[in-house]
């Protein structure tokens, strides 16, 4: 008998069973996108980790490949742990990723395709020196914190330089290798960019973005309108921070312009789930593209009963927005491909106290994209100084807590009665000299079972409501909800498992919970088809 799977995805990728985690290598080859990512073939835990590997011609329906690189060497014979791609000169694909040795320490490895006329690049070989970067007696790098290669780039001397992330007690580091045939490396004297107290920086990545239009740059770019973007993934919290900054291509030093890679001060590519995350450049539209991992937040229980824990977002286009201070993310537009049934309403007064269906669309697979504009702004609540925290604020004045402004959204994965509903909303605050836009997800009624975290995001969002209408775009895929405030400045991503709604018991609404009425000029909806991927 076959079992029921509604929390399975529709769209997202994810693999027919077992356990996935981080985005590895992807890149585009003769035309070819190329998604490897961290698997275990054995089950719905981590462990026994190789690179599955998936291509596709459209980033939207994918083939499934058999796994790209596995344990097989005495540098990799515990487990193939992330890295990256890079195309060398000649149009030559290359891998670098971590290997967990015989002694558990954490080395560099370099992989290669067997066989460059097969597009689908099928086998790989990995090199007979590896590993090519290693703790060792004297150099004093921390062996169970050396992990995750980045895509490397090549600086005006045309040597390679690649980071691997570490820490050294509670520093952060970002350690900057260089080479020039891209088998010798060596380790510069100091990391490209480094933090105290942020600990291990798991999956760094680092590229340019063009100052001037909101296009990708391939990675070795640099010049006088290109800033540069590192980010990491914080171990210690599972958050992913990044700083926009300059890269100085002589001194190898990096300088965030503003903020760093803390959790205070820091800027996120997401304010819920999202991690481990890695970008690539997309030659053939010019754009930079990010995965990133979503993992469950069912209990690991119930991950194996289902038989499966992990999805990747939808791979996302990133650009620096024209402020120079933040990136913008946007889904890709071929996910648009499996919009169907477009349902509209047309421009409409919202009252305080609504709750009004959306009917017409398959609710637990879906896209929608809203906006709403505020008349009597000077009606907004007083942001209180001491709340700094969006997330906490979010946790505190949830959909259910009526405002001035707000709160006003949708509610996502609704059933009937509304028992169950995820709500992704906005509320407007009158700060000190501006106007302050929250954006919430919250998960709090999101299902009547309680096995799951059910954690509520938030994020501010910085669009300022005077001159701006607030603009919402959600995807919605049985157990995921991915959204995009403002048009993408601020996402926020989270896992629902409703037991009413699902499937056709699912329910979309537009609601305003503010005591104020609230304009939506613009409502599209569409029901998504299935892609396929596996
Ligand atoms: C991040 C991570 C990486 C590591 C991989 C192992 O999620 O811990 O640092 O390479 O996963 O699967």
């Amino acid at each position: 008998a076959s079992v029921k799977q509604p929390y399975r995805t529709s769209y997202h990728f994810q693999p027919p069973k077992n356990w996935i985690n981080d985005p590895n290598g992807p890149m585009i080859y003769k035309g070819i996108y190329h998604l490897f990512y961290q698997y275990n073939p054995k089950g719905a835990v981590w462990g026994n980790i190789v690179w599955a590997h998936s291509t596709s011609k459209d980033l939207v329906n994918w083939i499934p490949h058999v796994p790209a690189i596995f344990p097989s060497q005495k540098s990799d014979i515990n487990g193939c742990w992330s890295g990256s791609a890079t195309i060398l000169p000649g149009y030559k694909p290359a891998i670098l990723y971590t290997g967990i040795n015989p002694q558990n320490q954490q080395v560099q490895n370099l992989a290669v395709p067997k066989n460059l006329s097969d597009p689908y690049l099928i086998e790989w070989v990995k090199s007979p020196h590896n590993p090519l970067m290693a703790p060792t007696a004297t150099n004093g790098i921390n062996a169970s914190s050396f992990r995750d290669p980045t895509t490397a780039w090549m600086g005006p001397d045309g040597k390679w330089r690649v980071i691997i992330g570490n820490k050294r007690d509670r520093m952060g580091k970002a350690i900057l290798y260089r080479s020039k045939d891209f088998v010798q490396w060596t380790e510069a004297q100091d990391p490209l960019h480094s933090a105290d107290n942020t600990g291990m920086w798991e999956c760094p990545d680092f590229f340019p973005v063009s100052a001037q239009a909101p296009v990708g740059l391939d990675t070795s770019i640099i010049g006088p309108n290109v800033k540069h973007v590192l980010k990491v993934s914080l171990d210690d919290t599972k958050h992913e921070y990044y700083t926009v900054g300059t890269y100085n291509s002589v001194t190898d030093k990096y300088v965030p312009d503003e903020g760093s890679v803390d959790s205070d001060s820091g800027l996120r590519y997401d304010y819920g789930k999202f991690y481990a995350s890695k970008t690539f450049f997309d030659s053939k539209t010019n754009r930079r593209i990010l995965w990133g991992w979503i993992n469950e937040s069912s209990s690991v229980d119930d991950d194996i009963k289902k038989g499966w824990s992990g999805i990747q977002a939808i791979p996302r286009a990133i650009w620096l927005h024209k402020s120079g201070k933040q990136l913008v993310q946007w889904p890709i537009v071929e996910i648009e491909k499996l919009r169907t049934n477009q349902v509209h309403l047309p421009n409409k007064l919202i009252k305080g106290g609504t709750v009004l269906e959306v009917s017409g669309i398959t609710a637990a697979q879906a896209d929608v994209e809203v906006s709403f504009e505020v008349k009597e702004l000077e009606k907004a609540e007083a942001l209180d100084p001491t709340w700094t925290n969006p997330q906490m604020l979010c946790s505190q004045k949830g959909a259910s807590v009526k405002g001035s402004l707000g709160p006003f959204g949708l509610l996502v994965m609704a059933s009937r009665g509304l028992q169950e509903y995820t709500a992704v909303f906005f509320r407007i605050f009158k700060g000190h000299n501006k106007y302050v836009v929250l954006m919430c997800s919250d998960q709090s009624r999101s299902s009547l079972n309680n096995n799951n975290d059910k954690t509520t995001y938030g994020a501010f969002l910085d669009v300022d409501p005077l001159h701006e209408k607030l603009s919402l775009r959600t995807l919605i895929d049985h157990s995921i909800v991915e959204s995009f405030g403002g048009g993408g400045k601020s996402c926020i991503t989270a896992r629902v498992y409703p037991v009413l709604a699902v499937e056709d018991g699912t329910h979309l609404h537009v609601f305003n919970n503010g005591t104020q009425s609230v304009g939506v000029p613009k409502f599209s909806a569409w029901s998504m088809k299935k892609a396929h991927i596996y």
